[in-house]
């Protein structure tokens, strides 16, 4: 694929029904082989605190973090649509906080648009933004930042209330502007219902098959998170086993002489006097 992907891009996606497809990345080499791959859409995510940086929860990742791996991301993806997170409380406090906050993924990280967290409340702060001219990309239901609030990682609308409570805060993000919307971990038929209402796509995260488009945490699907997999996460490859071999087969080589080889070295000197 060699046409870069774009906020009419995404649009025509959904009118088209083109699954959308979306990972996670956060650093130069992995962003190089997700564009590569052709996948539309890479997310600078703030789970770079629990993925990268051994943080609990996305709540201590900064600015400056999002920044410098936003920085690595746009540098080497050419075709894929790149979103940075807003961390958190860094869109929360004042307007013009948030715009300047979203300017400095776009103008210092090389992002295309910057994602937030939240509905009706921060509807006004998305239009300013998108007002501005930066896209930004929602993100209802289960939302990390606020794992406080919601008391842990948990499935969110599962009942009439909170149901509608999401189909509102969609419809509200959708009039202030945004490009596109993460579902995460909401009811299959709640996602259904939401993606059939509006007319920008929403990208699920644990949200069921019936979402324009698809995103999984890249150290996720490739087996590379410590601890607690969600039910949600498919795993493509286990890279850990494959690191902890190869790493394990280089020990036991060294230790036993094996490597470097003379393939691995260079020539002795005194080959070189004729
Ligand atoms: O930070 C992140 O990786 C995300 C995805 C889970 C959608 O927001």
């Amino acid at each position: 694929m060699n046409d870069k992907v774009t906020v009419s891009t995404l649009k025509k996606f959904k009118k088209d029904g083109i699954k959308i497809t979306a990972l996670t990345a956060y650093d130069y080499p992995t962003a190089k082989i997700l564009d590569e791959t052709g996948i539309h859409f890479i997310l600078v995510g703030d789970s770079l605190g629990m993925a990268v940086l051994g943080y609990e929860s996305t709540i201590p990742v900064t600015m400056d973090d999002m920044v410098h791996h936003t920085k690595a991301v746009a540098k080497a993806a050419k075709n894929a649509f790149i979103v940075a997170d807003m961390p958190f409380m860094t869109y929360n406090i004042s307007k013009e906080d948030a715009l300047k906050n979203a300017a400095r993924l776009l103008a210092e990280g090389g992002a295309q648009a910057v994602k937030l967290e939240g509905g009706v409340e921060i509807a006004e702060t998305v239009k300013a933004i998108v007002n501005a001219g930066i896209p930004v990309v929602g993100h209802i239901g289960l939302t990390p930042q606020s794992v406080n609030k919601l008391g842990g990682y948990k499935v969110q609308g599962k009942d009439d209330k909170t149901a509608s409570k999401l189909k509102s805060d969609a419809k509200s993000l959708e009039d202030a502007g945004i490009c596109a919307l993460v579902l995460e971990c909401v009811p299959i038929d709640l996602a259904r219902e939401i993606t059939e209402s509006l007319s920008i796509p929403t990208i699920g995260i644990g949200a069921g098959p019936y979402c324009d488009g698809q995103i999984l945490v890249l150290h996720d699907m490739l087996g590379l998170t410590q601890g607690h997999k969600p039910k949600f996460v498919k795993q493509y490859a286990n890279i850990d086993k494959i690191i902890r071999e190869s790493v394990n087969n280089y020990i036991s080589d060294v230790q036993n002489s094996l490597f470097p080889t003379e393939e691995y070295s260079f020539a002795s000197r005194k080959s070189d006097v004729k």
